[in-house]
């Protein structure tokens, strides 16, 4: 089959490489019909992630058909098409069992890391995927869903849901404000609707970006550019501050940003991956009574979400900006490295 090999910092092609095999009883094959590259793969192409070695298939979303699976696979079958989850879950473990797939401790991969897929074993961005632990780890597609809406399910919706919006608790009524209206962000923006926010302010340098978040339920939109951007977000409130800031960038910057505009009492949530620490002054923010969480994905939420996208009470069409042939991934690759030009969102690849 053809497959993305990662070949060290900078380098990818798309090679010819032997099909994926059954590995253990619990595996399925799938035929990949839609996938997408995701900002950590950029990550991983600069060198910033080292525990992923040349010749890693990459990729860790993707929505197929399955063509095989282990003996001890009995509630999907050949010919099922599924969303391929971010995280591998093998649903035994004391972690996946407390709802945190992420640190899922089974024999793949690594034991406490969940997310293995084009990370520690060979991913999705390719002909054919062999899945880990196949009946917790995809999800059966809804009829009437199109493979490359239901690939937004494997990653960026249930992270801007779990670790933006439920971890921030976002409740009705509640002025959120988000930083960083990238995929992660925007999707953040999305699934906060569910919960009945007063106001969703998008806050991003971009101003382009922040005007695409009114499509995805922005009410406000702030370009923090401007000099005057935290009095912009404070007029919308009672001057106090949001009730969650939600943080989707990951530098130190943004950061700051959003524990300058939450309020006492408020949640800050941290969904961004930083590559540098960041500074947390306690002496003036102790008194303030924050609730401050971040973490990886645990994708628990993404059959929920796979049912509100097939009842049609969130569209997340709107996200894929650009298509492809999955023969063409390294152009795919360029334009999506290259976002703020582009104005790329998620480039969905198609067999
Ligand atoms: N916690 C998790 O499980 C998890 C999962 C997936 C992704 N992530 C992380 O979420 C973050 C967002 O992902 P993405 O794919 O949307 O990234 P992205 O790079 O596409 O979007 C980031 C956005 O931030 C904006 N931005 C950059 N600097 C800014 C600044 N100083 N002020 C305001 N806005 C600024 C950019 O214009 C861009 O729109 C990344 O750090 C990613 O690694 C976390
Ligand atoms: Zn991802
Ligand atoms: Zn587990």
């Amino acid at each position: 089959m053809k497959a993305l090999v990662y070949h060290g910092p900078g380098r990818k092609s798309w090679d010819e490489v032997p099909d994926p095999k059954i590995l253990a009883p619990t595996d399925a094959i799938v035929r990949i019909e839609s996938t997408t590259i995701c900002g950590t793969d950029l990550h991983i192409l600069k060198g910033d992630l080292p525990a992923v070695t040349e010749g890693r298939i990459l990729g860790h979303e993707g929505v197929g058909v399955i063509t095989e699976i282990g003996d001890a696979v009995t509630e999907l079958s050949p010919g099922d098409r599924v969303i391929i989850s971010c995280v591998s879950s093998c649903g035994k473990c004391d972690f996946c069992v407390a709802g945190l797939a992420s640190h899922c401790r089974a024999e793949e991969g690594a034991p406490g890391i969940g997310w293995i897929l084009g990370h520690l074993i060979d991913g999705t961005q390719a002909e054919y995927a062999r899945i880990p632990f196949a009946e917790t780890s995809l999800h059966r597609l809804p009829d009437g869903l199109s493979p490359e809406t239901a690939v937004l399910l494997s990653d960026i919706l249930p992270t801007g849901h779990e670790i933006g919006v439920k971890y921030g608790g976002v409740k009705a009524g509640d002025v959120v404000a988000v930083v960083g209206a990238g995929p992660v962000g925007l999707a953040a923006i999305m699934t906060s609707q569910l919960y009945g926010p007063s106001k969703v302010i998008a806050i991003d340098l971009d101003a382009n970006r922040v005007e695409l978040a009114r499509g995805f339920g922005a009410t406000h939109a702030v370009v923090s550019s401007a000099a005057d951007w935290r009095d912009q977000v404070m007029a919308l409130t009672d001057g106090l501050g949001v009730d969650v800031a939600i943080e989707a960038v990951g530098i130190p910057q943004t950061w700051d940003m959003v524990l300058d505009i939450v309020r006492p009492g408020g949640h800050v949530a941290n969904v961004g991956v930083h590559g540098a620490p960041v500074a947390f002054p306690l002496d003036e923010l102790w008194i303030q009574n924050l609730t401050i969480t971040t973490g990886l994905v645990n994708a628990n939420t993404a059959r929920m979400l796979t049912k509100l996208v097939a009842e049609r009470r969130i569209d997340p069409s709107g996200f894929v900006s650009h298509r492809f042939a999955l023969a063409d991934i390294e152009s795919a690759y360029d334009t999506f490295g290259r976002a703020a030009e582009t104005k790329a969102l998620k480039v969905v690849l198609n067999a």
